[in-house]
């Protein structure tokens, strides 16, 4: 007889308290178990096998309820080279009984054992959505806990692993997987995204064929190069011959996304047998973490999900969780203020009365929050010194921070400041006084980028140092809003005050400390948001987003470049955290003009901020931004916070794009259209939108631009998606914005 638990999601917990009440130890007890998870619209199962071994048995649209998924069992042996040990998907698979897809786990013991083979031993539920299965070595006393927390609202599973030594010596961890997921042979296309400095946010997209793809950081931190995140579409049966492009609102996809922040990798596998196995955690690359007898090592939590509506249903599906469950506000995180950052028009030339002078403009056309950037501090003149030293710098500012912070408050505003902990320059006080405090091989170059070393967080004398800084300037000072950079990667990734074989734990131990930092400056400062940046993107993963409030998304701000990256980045992650800087025109990076409406729409289709000189615009140029900042208040929740409609991408090369947010109760929806390159005179295509109440009636108004004469003012949410919206737009770098507003 087969049971399997099904767990609706209102019941989730009845059905954890059944799971609670077996402990398997003999093999053909587990023939009979299957464990179920259910949220949103997706299931997701596993069971134990013959031999022990915890297998995955399905993942995708949800079940019916009354459905019961066949147990569990091993895979035959299809050749003597290929043992059911690799052949049969694991849910966590160490390495070891002959295993040659990639392993989640891989250790050392000290008398040259190097097999691990996982057996369950028993599932525990850790809450009233939550699960923990323990496994076991089947000789040793390697524990690993896989802990799964099933999303009810989006069906988005989250998987972690905690592996504990409870041997009488230590064990090296060389490889240590969050989780690894399973799809069966089918023929998919994976999409990731990559990138570089001013270049961040490409999305690729090919079929997954027999191998390996691994996307990954070895940087010590996220990293520019790639993103933490991936989907896969089915593009058919097994034996298809797929296009490579996945479908944007048809179709079944599954994705990922990794809350870590330091070297991670991703691999995505098609397996001899044609299944698809992701396997994603930290980066075994360089990796080595030693337990003691007793010591345990947790993974980041890898986040899984299903859609079947293609790439934009399951864009939105995430975007949504990332509200309601990661950000440091969640579930109902304050809309961004609309900031004015001073860098672009000031870089490091930064003095009281210069930044007065913006803060009195920036007031004028409305801006929320005003940001000090690079140069305050130490002996900063360029990027050649002060890092470090986060003093204020008293030939800038020679009654401190306070007149300008005060003169900022006045002006309707509150203050932000910029700043970049974990980094020291050698030309600083505090690397005069403690040069060991950076990452280092004694005796080998410290390679400076950008003249700056990085600090060794690992170390509790420097993660003290960092924290008390940072907690004396907030307390001294009234700010509402870091922008925490962090502009260069690990070199030389030494950490020699620690044995030999402990020194590897700094991939981890710095992660951890970073985040805790930023949990105890938030637990102290309450009021205080923080923003990630990394010269630009190089720090966006779902594990710096339960810290920070929004991310700079690049330091390439040219808007048409910007249409792009947003693109890539709604993937991803939600507008509501894309900070979007309206900048000077002709722009620094491509020498490209545009005005000042196209600058601005593009950037109103994230979270909005102005970041150009504003000493040098017109009085003509603060009228349309006090216009669009005003326009942009009054339908900021629908685009930061609505569902996402990818209608005609930027990506390739694309002559035109176009983007739709809906609002939740489809009483609002925003509309952004750019003509980069119309040709031959054909005009903008017809919008078909998404998302509507068919039956209900939606009044158009311009945002920006014209429309077309023969557009209807108010037409039914059926004619707007099926008949569709005609604007009228041609020529370079042409923007419009119109909303709809539902009349009844
Ligand atoms: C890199 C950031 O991305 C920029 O916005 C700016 O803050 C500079 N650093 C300052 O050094």
């Amino acid at each position: 007889m087969t049971s399997s638990w099904k767990i609706p999601a209102s019941s989730i917990l009845f059905a954890f308290l059944l799971l609670a009440l077996f402990a398997v130890g003999s093999s053909s007890a587990q023939t009979e178990q299957v464990v179920r998870l259910d949220g949103g619209n997706c299931t997701y199962a596993f069971g134990v096998n013959e031999r022990g071994e915890l297998q995955t048995l399905y993942w995708g649209g949800r079940l019916g309820s009354h459905d019961s998924i066949p147990p569990a069992h091993s895979l035959p042996e299809v050749a003597s080279f290929d043992s059911p040990y690799t052949t049969t998907p694991q849910e966590y698979a160490g390495w070891g009984a002959g295993l040659f897809t990639e392993p989640a786990v891989k250790v050392s013991f000290v008398d040259g054992s190097r097999d691990l083979v996982l057996h369950f031993v028993r599932a525990t539920p850790s809450g009233s959505q939550s699960l923990d299965v323990l496994l076991k070595d089947i000789s040793r006393e390697i524990y690993v806990t896989l802990r799964y927390s099933m999303d009810p609202e989006s069906g988005i599973l989250a998987r972690s692993v905690s592996i504990e030594n409870l041997e009488k010596q230590p064990v090296l961890i060389e490889q240590a997987a969050a989780a690894q997921w399973t799809l069966p042979p089918a023929s998919y296309a994976l999409t990731y995204l990559t990138g570089r400095w001013a270049g961040e946010w490409a999305l690729n997209q090919e079929l997954i064929q027999g191998g390996a793809r691994v996307i990954e950081s070895r940087r010590g931190t996220t990293g520019h190069q790639a993103n933490p995140w991936f989907a896969i579409s089915r593009q058919g049966g097994r034996d298809t011959a797929a296009p490579v492009v996945a479908d944007e609102e048809h179709g079944e996809v599954w994705f990922g996304a990794l809350a870590w922040s330091g070297s991670w990798r991703i691999t995505v596998e098609r397996t001899q047998l044609d299944a698809v196995r992701v396997t994603g955690g930290f980066n075994p690359f360089d990796f080595g973490y030693k337990l003691k007898p007793g010591e345990h090592l947790e993974t980041p939590v890898f986040y899984g999900g299903y859609s079947d509506h293609g790439l934009g249903g399951a864009s939105r599906l995430l975007q949504r969780f990332e509200i309601a469950r990661i950000l440091p506000q969640a579930p109902d995180p304050k809309p961004r203020p609309v900031i004015y950052n001073s860098w672009e028009a000031t870089e490091f030339k930064v003095d009281e009365a210069g930044q007065v002078a913006l803060a009195e403009k920036a007031a004028s056309i409305g801006v929320d929050r005003f940001v000090m950037d690079d140069g305050w501090f130490g002996q900063r003149k360029d990027d050649h010194a002060g890092l470090g030293d986060w003093y204020v710098n008293r030939q800038k500012f020679p009654h401190g921070l306070k007149p300008l912070i005060d003169k900022v408050h006045g002006l309707g505003m509150d203050f932000g400041l910029w700043v970049e902990p974990e980094m020291v320059n050698p030309d600083s006080d505090l690397y005069r006084k403690h040069p060991e405090w950076v990452l280092n091989f004694p005796g080998r170059p410290r390679s400076e980028s950008r003249n700056q070393l990085v600090l060794n967080l690992a170390r509790a004398d420097v993660r003290d140092y960092v924290e008390g800084s940072l907690d004396k300037l907030l307390t001294e000072n009234e700010i509402a809003f870091l922008k925490w950079d962090y502009n260069r990667n690990w070199s030389e990734p030494g950490w020699d005050q620690v044995p030999v074989d402990e020194q590897r734990r700094v991939y981890v131990e710095f992660i951890r400390n970073l985040y805790s930092i930023l949990a105890d400056l938030r637990r102290k400062h309450p009021k205080v948001e923080i923003e990630s940046c990394s010269g630009g993107g190089g720090r966006v993963d779902l594990g710096i987003l339960h810290y920070a409030d929004e991310v700079w998304p690049s330091d390439n701000t040219d808007p048409f470049d910007r249409l792009s990256m947003q693109d890539g980045f709604s993937y991803a992650y939600t507008p509501q955290i894309m900070m979007a800087w309206v900048t000077d025109s002709p722009h620094w990076l491509n020498g490209r003009s545009t005005s000042l409406t196209y600058r601005m729409l593009s950037s109103m289709q994230g979270s909005l901020g102005i970041g150009a000189n504003l000493n040098h615009w017109t009085a003509e140029d603060f009228a349309t931004a006090k216009r669009l900042i005003a326009a942009y208040h009054s339908v900021q929740r629908t685009i930061v916070r609505g569902d996402l409609y990818r209608l005609i991408s930027p990506r390739d090369g694309s002559g035109m794009s176009a983007t739709e947010t809906v609002s939740s109760d489809k009483n609002q929806a925003v509309v952004f259209a750019f003509a980069n390159a119309t040709k031959e005179g054909r005009g903008f295509p017809l919008l078909q939108l998404e998302g509507l109440d068919q039956d209900a009636e939606y009044k158009l108004s311009s945002i920006e631009g014209k429309l077309h004469p023969e557009t209807p003012a108010s037409a039914s949410g059926a004619w707007w998606m099926r008949h569709g919206l005609q604007l009228d737009l041609r020529g370079d770098y042409q923007a419009a914005a119109v909303k709809l507003d539902r009349q009844r």
